[in-house]
């Protein structure tokens, strides 16, 4: 089979889809499969005419690549990819309109306001703490905690100055778990331990910067229960292949033990410190099996 895997673009998150990308055409060559990577332009509907694969692999992370944009080329081409489909990838991508799919079938989640114009600056949309993210970003590029205290000006670096939608979140305070779906199977539950701060973009990317303990340390009880809300939020989004569900959770003395989803990634990293091939590792899967399933498994 010939598979192109599309990797970078020119989202913010460019650099990690380079090495998803590269760590997937190894593992895909090493599986015996033909492998074109190709560097995703806006010229990608020409490149793909010529290139004629079999399958897409899609290693593309952020907008234009996670949110139903290029799944909408590959549709109208006729090429079978990875992942999710047009309109699941672009609810996921909008993480004010996943949440509210989310609560239709009481998948617990924080509160949200959409922040619209200069509101923000005005008056505070939700108690302190909360979080301002951009809507459709993904690796916590643009996240600012706003904190008693803090001080907000549209002159401060922060995403109200890319012009994206914002959200804001009621901030979730406790443990940071996260959950990898392959098809109708929960893979696993993983703790990140950010070594200093939150998981951040540094946190994410940088080896040593994060501690990952696979199985996550937690009772039968609310593994299961993580791993049933990860499968559910996948199948009320109409995820395909492989997603990945982020949770916070309190379960200290102030904690209100209750799983509280964040979002579902359907674009999750493939990079050599990500947490999907890390959990199919932990179940015996290989990354080259992996991508060899996912390959395997697209459909247009
Ligand atoms: N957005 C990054 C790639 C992730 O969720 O893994
Ligand atoms: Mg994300």
């Amino acid at each position: 089979k010939h598979v192109v895997v599309l990797k970078g673009g020119w989202s913010a998150e460019r650099e990690v889809s380079l090495m998803s990308g590269a760590a997937v055409a190894k593992a895909l060559t090493n599986a015996g499969y033909n492998v074109t990577e190709l560097d995703v332009t806006p010229d990608v509907y020409t490149d793909l005419v010529r290139i004629k694969p079999d399958v897409a692999f899609n290693a593309l992370h952020g907008r234009w690549g996670e949110d139903g944009c290029i799944q909408g080329l590959l549709e109208i081409l006729k090429i079978p990819y990875t992942h999710s489909g047009v309109r699941a990838s672009a609810v996921a991508m909008d993480k004010i309109a996943a949440k509210a799919m989310f609560r239709t079938v009481g998948i617990p989640c924080a509160e949200d306001k959409l922040i619209e114009g200069a509101a923000l600056f005005k008056t505070d949309p939700l108690p302190r703490p909360y979080v301002v993210k951009p809507a459709n970003e993904g690796s916590s590029v643009g996240v600012v905690i706003v904190r008693d205290g803090s001080n907000l000006s549209p002159d401060m670096p922060g995403p109200w100055q890319s012009g994206s939608l914002l959200m804001a979140e009621q901030f979730l305070p406790g443990r940071e778990l996260t959950v990898s779906v392959m098809g109708d199977k929960a893979l696993a539950v993983t703790e990140l331990r950010p070594l200093s701060g939150f998981y951040d973009y540094e946190a994410k990317y940088q080896d040593g910067k994060t501690e990952h303990l696979v199985p996550a340390p937690l009772d039968d009880e609310m593994t299961g229960r993580l791993m049933h809300l990860a499968l559910e939020a996948h199948r009320v989004l109409g995820c395909r292949g492989v997603s990945r569900a982020d949770f916070r959770l309190d379960d200290g003395p102030d904690g209100d033990g209750i799983p509280y989803i964040l979002e579902v990634n359907t674009q999750p990293g493939m990079t050599d410190l990500s947490l999907v091939p890390e959990q199919a590792a932990h179940l015996g899967i290989s990354f080259e099996d992996l991508v060899s399933w996912m390959v395997e498994d697209a459909s247009c």
